[in-house]
């Protein structure tokens, strides 16, 4: 065995001590855990191949002798053999090219197969096992959810307290607004997609609109004004919408949050982003236990 044999097996000896040495330095299970088995395994690999190839090369460039034919060009002196294109490399260029037309055409674009496309099918995976875990979930837990993806999703508009952010969102301490009622009857409304369709403007006006607006602003509690009957034909006698037909104005309930979620709300104080897709029917579930529990 020759020097440089002895200098590259020193050498791949060295890098896997080095790397057993950092592997047991962070206590990392090699025996127990197949993928850091494999990991290790590999890098056993990479040194020995390391020194294997850097010997194979060294050993060539002392001992070969120049043979073939140089090729017309020359570079200060340094000149280049006319060798063949290794074969192994014309192959790879090929299959490289054929595999980029056909991820940048196909694989790509139709989601045939990309990261997205795995990421994406991974999300609706995790959502279908969420949703059956929490299929039941009772009152408590759908609370605590709530308010964390309330804080989330929800606060950097309507703010921690549910107050609405000094009237920038929807104030969840309380039902809506006088002003939004008024801008309602006045202006009527087309974008929920309750079954009753959309509310035509002008159902009330004047001071009958008023007494209304009031009335439901302050929860729909002390005498009922005699006008309110221009709204219960949709809304119902206590306004609770018949059963989700058209909006519930007493309370935040599942169909106002569930089409709120979805389609996003655009009114007197501004627009709602729609969350269509962003959250899984048990989290819209959850919203409308936490805000429910914020106007209550
Ligand atoms: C013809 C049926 C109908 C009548 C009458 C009606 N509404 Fe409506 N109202 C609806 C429907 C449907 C919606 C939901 C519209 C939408 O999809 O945006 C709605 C929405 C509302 C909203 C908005 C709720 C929200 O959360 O966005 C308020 C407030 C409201 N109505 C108040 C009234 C008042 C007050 C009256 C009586 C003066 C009245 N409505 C009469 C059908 C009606
Ligand atoms: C980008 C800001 C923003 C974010 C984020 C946001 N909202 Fe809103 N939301 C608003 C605004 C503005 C309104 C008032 C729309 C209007 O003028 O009627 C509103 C209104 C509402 C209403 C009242 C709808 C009605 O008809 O009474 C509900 C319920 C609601 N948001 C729930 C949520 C929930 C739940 C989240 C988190 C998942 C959320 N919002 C996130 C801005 C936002």
């Amino acid at each position: 065995m020759n020097a440089l044999r002895i200098k590259a097996m020193a050498f791949a000896i060295l890098l896997i001590a080095a790397t057993i040495y950092v592997v047991m330095s962070l206590n990392i299970d090699i025996t127990g855990d197949f993928i850091n088995a494999m990991t290790m395994g590999g890098a056993i690999a990479i040194a020995v191949i390391t020194a294997a190839v850097t010997t194979k090369y060294l050993h060539q460039m002392k001992t070969d002798i120049p043979a073939g034919k140089l090729a017309d060009e020359n570079w200060d002196g340094i000149g280049e053999y006319e060798n063949e294109l290794p074969s192994g490399w014309a192959y790879m260029y090929v299959a490289t090219f054929i595999y980029a037309m056909w991820y940048g055409f196909i694989g790509y674009p139709t989601n045939a197969y990309s990261q997205i496309g795995e990421y994406n099918e991974e999300v609706l995976a995790y959502n279908k096992k969420f949703e059956s875990i929490h299929k039941n979930a009772d009152a408590a837990t759908l609370l605590k959810m709530g308010k964390s993806t309330y804080l989330v999703q929800c606060a950097p508009c309507h703010g921690n307290t549910g107050d609405g952010l000094s009237g920038r969102a929807q104030d969840f301490t309380g039902r809506m607004s006088k002003e939004q009622i008024l801008d309602v009857i006045n202006n009527g409304s087309n974008q929920l997609g309750y079954p009753m369709g959309m509310m035509p403007p002008g159902m009330a006006s004047g001071k009958d609109a008023e007494d209304i607006a009031i009335y439901i602003a302050g929860g729909m509690k002390g005498e009922k004004p005699v006008m309110f009957a221009a709204c219960a034909s949709c809304h119902g006698e206590d306004g609770k919408g018949m059963g989700g037909m058209a909006p519930n104005l007493a309370q935040y309930d599942e169909t106002l949050m569930t089409l709120v979620l979805e389609k996003g709300k655009k009114g007197l104080i501004g627009t709602m982003p729609s969350f269509k897709d962003r959250l899984t029917p048990v989290q819209q579930k959850a919203m409308t236990v936490y805000i429910q529990s914020l106007s209550n």
